[in-house]
């Protein structure tokens, strides 16, 4: 079971991401009514968007058990086959970064989602042959970053795949206004709104501010999130005007004041900020790319005016 009581159970109450919820709503009445097990879904898109809660809601929606796990988290094929095997019937099996499951442990899963087999091999040389174990129907919820660093023979089991997208102002006002009803706090529309747009899109980093901005609102004010309360504390949490953070600016800034803006390739960049690669590319760029702070150019990435202006630098550097 997933515990965060901030999540949204069913899709009524999940906010955003339409065209998921929409589409995702048919397959599932779809299913229920066939009283077969879902299709395998895999989400891609930034971290902190909503895959982890798409999958509790599926699973509750469906009226069936989640597995949790990642891709790290599995390293031998055995272990892949046992927790396949433990499923009961229309289960969900939830694998988060599931492009880091191992070449072994992913061949384990292709005949599972394609036949609800595995092939276990017994014997060893000459005598050394595959029996095969049926298993439950089940429905992979598969989660990633990027669907590109998934290989093709994965990302083509999927029957259903969606890409999230970074949530509107609007829409994370909504999630904060519920979260708020949620966790008992008073907040006013203007503060939710203040929160919204500093969240970065992001509604796991729009419930973590609203928690830290409560603290602040119990402990320096009168208890109730006003816009001013949002303000001074989300200050103080040095998340800006356009929710960027520390390290978001630092790379705007080490672009500039390295780079003289850039082009810059991507591994460089990384290795200026002592930024994994991977991370800078899936968790950082995406919200610098979509708020146009960073264009992608064939030889690198480059700042744009809104980032100079943004940071209070010329163009020149000064
Ligand atoms: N809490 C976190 N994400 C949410 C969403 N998409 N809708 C409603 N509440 C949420």
């Amino acid at each position: 079971k997933i515990e965060n009581h901030l999540r949204p159970q069913l899709l009524k109450d999940y906010i955003g991401q339409e065209k998921a919820k929409q589409t995702l709503g048919i397959y599932i009445s779809a299913a229920k009514e066939r009283g077969d097990a879902l299709d395998h879904v895999l989400f891609y898109g930034p971290p902190g968007l909503g895959k982890t809660t798409l999958a509790g809601i599926i699973a509750n929606e469906m009226g069936v058990n989640i597995k949790i796990t990642s891709g790290p988290a599995i390293e031998k094929p055995g272990e892949m086959a046992a927790i396949l095997n433990n499923l009961q019937e229309n289960d969900i099996l939830f694998v988060d970064e599931i492009h880091r499951l191992n070449r072994q442990v992913e061949e384990v899963l292709y005949p599972a989602m394609e036949d609800y087999a595995i092939d276990i091999l017994i014997g060893k040389g000459a005598t050394a042959r595959s029996i095969r174990l049926d298993l439950p129907k089940f429905t992979l919820v598969g989660a990633t970053t990027r669907a590109g660093m998934l290989t093709a023979p994965l990302r083509d089991r999927f029957g259903v795949i969606h890409h999230l997208e970074f949530y509107t102002e609007e829409e994370l006002t909504t999630i904060i206004l519920r979260s708020a009803r949620v966790l008992e706090v008073e907040i006013e529309e203007q503060g939710a709104r203040e929160l919204a747009k500093r969240s970065r899109g992001t509604p796991r980093l729009a419930n973590r501010l609203l928690k830290r901005v409560r603290d602040f609102a119990q402990v320096k004010y009168d208890g109730v999130i006003t816009e001013a309360v949002a303000d001074y504390a989300l200050d103080l949490l040095d998340v800006d005007r356009y929710g960027l953070d520390h390290i978001d600016r630092n790379i705007l800034l080490t672009m500039i004041e390295r780079f003289q803006g850039g082009p810059v390739g991507l591994d460089t960049l990384a290795a200026s900020i002592s930024e994994d690669a991977g991370t800078l590319e899936d968790v950082y760029e995406p919200y610098l790319l979509k708020n146009g702070f960073i264009q992608r150019t064939p030889r690198g990435r480059v700042v744009t005016e809104l980032a100079y202006a943004h940071l209070g630098i010329g163009a020149d550097g000064a």
